[in-house]
């Protein structure tokens, strides 16, 4: 927690400035996210002896930098930036977050051997019937759950990962590490659908809750499908982000 102490009366940037600064900082070490609430104008006023409009000065600071939101008769609240997916690299989840200053870790739901459906054969070009292992996992930034994922892996390949907990550590990187596998490109489908009702509870979002929904097709250095992935992204955690270049046509 802050105290007053923290504020430097004497110096040239206005207090309401450096309140605001300790409180981007009470945000980030506290790891809060969307919708924690932050202590009433009262509190800081108190905390940093200072008077009320210094005080919303600071927190209007932050609501103009869309890091905090008042909400009417119940407070302020963190707002989190939503965060950024780039459509055209392959990059895993672990890499997304770290390169936004996240925490990546996973919640292991399941990591098993099955039987593949015809479907999940035929994308990875396998006979419906051959085995597969599929590991289920909810994808947490800073500990907060923000996306779902169902990965089909080829069957002995990768078969290193069942004995594996992947709670700390990323699924591609031991692929590549471990199982002496080559990722080199990968294919995406992502459309906004309804969410399952039972990946809703995992993601403690509402029942019937929008997600983008994601379909991707990972491939190694010999073009062979190795990896078949279905997520659900919370929508109100990601943008996506991808660059427009002129080269391909030459002209508009
Ligand atoms: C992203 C992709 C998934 C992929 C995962 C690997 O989240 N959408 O298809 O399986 O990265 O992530 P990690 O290596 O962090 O386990």
């Amino acid at each position: 927690m802050w105290s007053h102490g923290n504020v430097d009366k004497d110096s040239l940037i206005p207090i309401y400035h450096q309140i605001a600064q300790i409180l981007k900082e009470y945000i980030h070490s506290n790891k809060l996210g969307d919708d924690d609430l932050m202590p009433s104008e009262r509190e800081l006023c108190e905390a940093f002896d200072t008077s009320r409009m210094t005080v919303r000065q600071a927190v209007d600071l932050l609501v103009n930098e869309e890091l905090l939101v008042r909400r009417k008769g119940k407070g302020t609240f963190v707002k989190m930036p939503k965060l950024r997916q780039h459509l055209t690299t392959l990059t895993s989840f672990t890499v997304d977050m770290t390169s936004q200053g996240m925490v990546p870790t996973s919640q292991m739901i399941c990591c098993k051997i099955v039987v593949a459906t015809r479907d999940v054969a035929s994308r990875l070009n396998l006979q419906a019937g051959d085995k597969v292992i599929q590991i289920e996992r909810v994808r947490l930034a800073n500990g907060r759950p923000h996306a779902f994922e169902r990965s089909f892996l080829l069957y002995p390949e990768a078969i290193l990962v069942l004995d594996e907990d992947f709670t700390n550590r990323s699924l591609y990187h031991f692929l590549c590490e471990r199982c002496g596998m080559k990722l080199v490109k990968a294919k995406e489908l992502i459309e906004v659908t309804f969410c399952p009702d039972e990946i809703c509870e995992l993601l403690l979002i509402a029942k019937r809750s929008h997600t983008f929904h994601m379909e991707r097709l990972t491939y190694d250095y010999l073009n062979r499908p190795v990896e078949y992935v279905v997520s659900y992204y919370c929508i109100d955690k990601f943008k996506f982000e991808v660059e427009l270049d002129l080269e391909a046509r030459k002209t508009l």
